[in-house]
């Protein structure tokens, strides 16, 4: 059996930066407690009309052309995502029509902000059991528009942008060496977009008064981060018989440095050794982990051959971890 090696990574990010000083101008907040309590100092916000599609498709193209690969060449596009451009068609088509994959498959995977996670154990299977020979993987999201922007307890938290990895098969010890993939409905409740799917659809009676921002208990899902973090990044060194001591750096999804830092303490890994970039684009969603990696490597954080741990979590809830050989 091949490995699955990710040959190229690449980021697009909205441009317009917003900093915590301007939320002081639309909520009662500050630059102090935003900063204290996430660590974040600015994100990126999409102007309209910039959708998931079309960070995603920027990205994707930009990692086949570091790669050297014609997009026609390219077996599959996996989209992760949960603010896809509709409810249909699927966002990774729009990417997949952009970059010009005339000869590939596509499908989006949603898993919020553990998408990157499980779409790129998607793409590695399928390259690893010769369906493929290779594919674009995307994890992108627009969570500003979604946000209600007079809830000072979410507006402040995202920001929007993605990257895209282009895996191949390869006879090289690199790719995903375990993964795992976790999930517990029952807090389904915790974070949402309550309308515009098939129980709450726009034009129907029984969805009046329901929501289409994002809602979400802060409190709850903090506490269930720091567990997620931890329980997905013990199970996945267990599953490749390796330590926190063998990993290189750690690419957590960037929501919370608070969460970040917890999970790192846990986990017994000084800072040195994790990526952080949540004070430059607060929580993209499944857009994170993939501009985590392109920042790590580009400056020089991440080089090939050293063992990279990724871990995510999210709406669902969902949960989860690749151990990758860069
Ligand atoms: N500015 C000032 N005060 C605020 C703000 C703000 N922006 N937001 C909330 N507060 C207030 C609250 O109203 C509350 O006031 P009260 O005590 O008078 O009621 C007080 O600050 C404390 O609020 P908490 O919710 O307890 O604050 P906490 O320390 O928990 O931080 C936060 C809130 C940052 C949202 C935190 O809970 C968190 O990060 N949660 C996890 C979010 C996350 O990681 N989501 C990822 C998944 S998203 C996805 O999958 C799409």
């Amino acid at each position: 059996m091949p490995n699955a090696a990710i040959q190229s990574i690449a980021m697009s990010v909205a441009e317009r930066v917003m900093t915590n000083e301007e939320f002081e101008k639309i909520v009662e907040t500050s630059d102090e407690w935003i900063q204290t309590r996430t660590g974040i100092k600015e994100r990126r916000v999409a102007e309209p009309g910039q959708s998931s599609s079309y960070f995603g498709a920027i990205a994707a193209a930009d990692a086949l052309k570091r790669a050297g690969v014609n997009p026609e060449d390219v077996d599959m596009v996996i989209c992760a995502t949960v603010t896809g451009d509709h409810l249909f068609p699927g966002t990774a088509c729009l990417i997949q029509e952009r970059i010009g994959a005339k000869n590939a498959g596509a499908f989006d995977v949603g898993a919020a902000c553990a998408g990157f996670i499980y779409a790129a154990e998607v793409a590695s299977s399928m390259i690893r059991n010769g369906t493929i020979r290779n594919a674009v993987v995307v994890g992108v999201d627009t969570l500003t528009h979604f946000v209600d922007w007079s809830d000072r307890s979410t507006c402040v938290l995202f920001g929007d942008g993605g990257g895209a990895a282009y895996m191949e098969a390869t006879e090289e010890d690199r790719g995903i060496v375990a993964t795992v993939m976790l999930s517990d409905g029952s807090g389904a409740k915790h974070i949402k977009i309550e309308k515009g799917g098939s129980l709450y659809p726009p034009s129907r009676p029984q969805s009046e008064g329901k929501c289409s921002t994002l809602y979400m208990a802060g409190k709850e899902v903090f506490r269930f981060a720091v567990r997620a973090m931890a329980d997905s990044c013990h199970k996945v060194l267990e599953k490749a018989g390796l330590t926190a001591d063998d990993v290189t750096l750690f690419c957590p999804h960037q929501a919370n440095l608070r969460i970040i830092t917890a999970a790192a303490e846990h986990l017994g890994l000084p800072m040195e050794r994790v990526f952080v970039n949540v004070q430059k684009y607060g929580n993209m969603g499944a857009g994170s982990i993939p501009v985590a990696l392109y920042e790590a490597e580009a400056e020089g954080a991440l080089k090939k051959g050293d063992l990279v741990m990724t871990v995510g979590f999210g709406a669902g809830l969902v949960w989860g971890a690749n151990l990758i050989r860069w």
